[in-house]
This record gives structure tokens, C-alpha cells and sequence, in this order.
């Protein structure tokens, strides 16, 4: 839990309040793939599909549905025949259904333009860094980004083939309905590092990506933003697999006394990780909305463009930062997605990061613009 990051750059007493905030967040719990009907949690209502009546039915449909996969057979009959499954399903009804596999599809796009990576390129410097700084993990990353296309790969193909993904509409964890001032709504989430993914209702208000591709062209069509489709909100949970993403988890061993002012060095241990949401120690906020004194540091978490491109310009950040982070990997694809099928790079928000005090100062620190509602910004942790 302990950063050097969080050594190096928060009082210690804040670094002491993250660590109890981390380990007061809520259990992952993961979840039983074979027990559709199991511990169901009884809030048939919460998930936006409204007729809790009738869930009792439509998970029988669904288990039926879902018994041997449904990717193949259901709903992408023209689409291409994936080695990895869907399995579980738990409340998503049929249309959800469809929004998800489409979603899906649409991801493996998406992670598809996002090969051969340019550590030059524009996309790459916005997103993890310059070039000199990312160095030491741009092997990491490519290897993040490969395995998130092997989900590409066909049944009967010799290609790697991916773990199965339960997918469920549930909100297990209570997530969805969560609600921060200023902030938007979980679309999905990541469960326990694994193949665990829920589905919000907030996910199906999100657009088809070529629809938003092709209709942002022409508005606005240089903010990255307005790009963000399902398939976007799909690459952000795959890169929290822990079959999918690497993270580099750098932990401190204190040499002296941290509660007294002895602690004169440490040393560091590097290891890998999955991409949970501890690994990241988030961009700091040094304008936090309070009445009490405005002098703390606040860890926002690198949701949406601007936060995701301040943990790549802000010297304070360390150079992994990046590359720990799931939502980077969604934008840089989706970017790189944009270039193929449109033949420009949309670059805003633009960052300069020669004026490190004024990144600092910026209203970017507040993220993007609230009105990409499926932006938590206010959530304290990515997932
Ligand atoms: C890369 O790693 C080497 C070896 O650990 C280290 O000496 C060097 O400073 C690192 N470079 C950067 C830019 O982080
Ligand atoms: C961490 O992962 C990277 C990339 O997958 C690999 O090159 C490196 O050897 C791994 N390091 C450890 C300590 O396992
Ligand atoms: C996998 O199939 C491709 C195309 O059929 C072929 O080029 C490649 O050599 C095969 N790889 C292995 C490891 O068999
Ligand atoms: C560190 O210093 C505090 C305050 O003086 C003391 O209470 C504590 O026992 C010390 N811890 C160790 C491991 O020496
Ligand atoms: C994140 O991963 C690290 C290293 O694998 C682990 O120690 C930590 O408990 C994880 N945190 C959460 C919240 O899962």
C-alpha cells in the first residue's frame, strides 16, 4: 500500500489517511459463476431495467441463455466467432445483452488500431509520457496492449485464448447508483482483478463507437472526450484483468523511524502487479471544495482525459504512472482508433507540460467537463 510516491510528495499524515481509506474500501468480492440465482442481493430495482418481478424468469431465460457461452450464437451472428465466452449474465436482459456483446466487439477495434506503437507519436507522448521519461516500461505497456488485442483472436485459431469473462447487471458491489457532487455515474465496473465485469445502466446510455466517431468528426472533433463510446468503457475494465494488465507496484522500506522525523532513507522494492486501484496513486488536487483549511492534498483518480494526460505531464507523478493506469490504455486506443478511421489526431485537452506550475493551477485538475456523465470524477478509486 505504501507508495514512494506517497512518501515523497504528501505529508504523512495524509499518506496515513489514504492508507485507511484503501483498506476501508468495500471487500472485492468475487463472485460464484455457477450460481446464477445465489446471493442475488435482493435489489431487483436498482438496476434500471424496472420490472424486478420478472427477474426470476429472465435469469432461468438467461441461464439457458448463457449455459454454453452465448457471444457465437445469440447476438453476433455476423460478427466475428471469439475463443473467449461471455458466461454468468446475472440481470442483464436481452437488449443489455446485445449492448454488451456489441461493446465488445467494438473494443477488439479499438485494440486492434492500437498496435504498433510509436513511442514518438503524439498519442503515446499525451498518454504515457515522454518518450525519455517512459522508457523503462514502454515494454510493459506494449505487452499490456498485446494482450488486450489477444481478445481478438477466433475460436479454432492457435492464438492465446483468453480467459472467459463473466459478465453480470447486478451491481453486486453497489456501485452504480453511486453518486459524487459533480460527477457522473459508474457505466461499469471491474470486480477482484479478475474476469468480473458489471454492467450499469449508466453503460447503456453510452454510443455504438462508430456512431460517436463518425458524428464527433464534425463537432468538436479535435477533444478526445467526446469519443468515448461502450467500446472505450470495455477497454478500461479488460486492462484491470490481471491476465491483461501488468502494473508496476513500487513499495518502501523505510530505513529509521516514520512516525519520527529519523526516517532518513529507504529502499525500494519493484515488483509487477495487477492494475487494481492502489497501484495508482491518482493526480493530485490542490483545490479541494471544503470549507475547513484548503492546504490538503486530495488523490483524484485519473478518470477522463485530463487527468489521465496530467499523470503523464506533471513531474510530480512518477513516469509509471501511467502505464498503471486502465483508463490511459481505453483513451490510447480509442485516439489511435480515431486516427485510423478519421486521419487526424484529436489532441485536446492540449497539456503543456514545460508549465508545470500552471498545470498544477489548471481547472484540468477538476477533470473534464461533467457533462460526460459516465465519468466519476469524484470516485477515489478507477475501476
Ligand atoms: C531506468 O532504469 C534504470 C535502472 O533501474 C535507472 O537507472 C534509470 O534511471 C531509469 N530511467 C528512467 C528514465 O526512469
Ligand atoms: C514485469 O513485467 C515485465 C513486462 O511483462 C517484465 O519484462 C518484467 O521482467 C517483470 N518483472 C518482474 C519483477 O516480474
Ligand atoms: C499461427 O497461425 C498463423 C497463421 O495461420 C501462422 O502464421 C503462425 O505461424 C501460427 N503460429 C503458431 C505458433 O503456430
Ligand atoms: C517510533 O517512534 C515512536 C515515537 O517516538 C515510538 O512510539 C515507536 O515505538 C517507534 N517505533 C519503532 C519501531 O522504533
Ligand atoms: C492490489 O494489488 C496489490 C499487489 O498485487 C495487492 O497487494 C493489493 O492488496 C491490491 N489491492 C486491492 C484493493 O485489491
Amino acid at each position: 500500500m505504501l507508495t514512494l510516491r506517497s512518501i515523497l510528495s504528501l505529508p504523512v499524515i495524509l499518506s496515513t489517511s489514504i492508507l485507511a481509506h484503501a483498506f476501508a474500501s468495500p471487500p472485492l468480492v468475487r463472485s460464484n459463476v455457477n450460481s446464477v440465482n445465489g446471493n442475488g442481493n435482493g435489489n431487483g430495482n436498482g438496476n434500471g431495467n424496472g420490472n424486478g418481478n420478472s427477474n426470476g424468469k429472465s435469469q432461468s431465460d438467461s441461464e439457458r441463455m448463457f449455459a454454453s457461452g452465448f457471444l457465437d450464437q445469440q447476438h453476433l451472428r455476423d460478427k466475428p466467432n471469439y475463443a473467449a465466452n461471455f458466461i454468468g449474465g446475472e440481470r442483464c436482459g436481452e437488449e443489455e445483452m446485445v449492448w454488451i456483446s456489441a461493446g465488445f466487439d467494438e473494443m477488439n477495434q479499438l485494440f486492434q488500431a492500437s498496435r504498433n506503437v510509436d513511442w514518438t507519436g503524439d498519442a503515446e507522448r499525451d498518454f504515457f509520457g515522454d518518450p525519455l521519461r517512459i522508457t523503462n516500461y514502454t515494454g510493459l505497456i506494449e505487452e499490456n496492449l498485446l494482450r488486450a488485442t489477444q481478445y481478438s483472436n477466433l475460436k479454432g485459431s492457435n492464438g492465446t485464448r483468453m480467459p472467459d469473462i463473466h459478465i453480470r447487471c447486478d451491481d453486486p458491489e453497489d456501485y452504480c447508483q453511486n453518486m459524487f457532487k459533480n460527477s457522473g455515474k459508474h457505466a461499469v465496473y471491474n470486480i477482484g482483478n479478475e474476469p468480473h465485469i458489471n454492467f450499469c445502466p449508466q453503460y447503456f446510455n453510452m454510443d455504438p463507437l462508430d456512431a460517436q466517431v463518425d458524428e464527433k468528426a464534425d463537432q468538436e472533433k479535435n477533444n478526445v472526450m467526446k469519443y468515448y463510446n461502450r467500446a472505450t468503457a470495455w477497454a478500461r475494465q479488460i486492462m484491470h484483468f490481471s491476465a491483461v494488465g501488468v502494473a508496476i507496484r513500487e513499495t518502501v522500506n523505510p530505513i529509521g523511524n516514520m512516525s519520527t522525523e529519523s526516517m532518513t532513507s529507504w529502499t525500494t522494492t519493484v515488483t509487477n502487479a495487477s492494475m487494481n486501484i492502489s497501484i495508482l496513486a491518482g493526480v493530485t488536487d490542490e483545490h479541494p471544495k471544503t470549507n475547513g483549511p484548503n492546504d490538503i492534498f486530495v488523490l483524484k483518480y485519473a478518470y477522463g482525459a485530463s487527468r489521465a494526460k496530467l499523470l503523464a505531464a506533471l513531474h510530480t507523478q512518477m513516469p509509471y504512472d501511467t502505464a498503471n493506469n486502465a483508463e490511459t490504455y481505453a483513451l490510447y486506443a480509442q485516439a489511435r482508433y480515431v486516427m485510423a478511421r478519421k486521419g487526424f489526431y484529436p489532441n485536446e485537452p492540449m497539456l503543456d507540460s514545460t508549465d508545470q506550475a500552471g498545470l498544477l493551477r489548471s481547472k484540468l485538475q477538476e477533470g473534464d467537463n461533467p457533462k460526460f456523465n459516465w465519468v466519476c470524477y469524484e470516485s477515489l478509486d478507477t475501476m
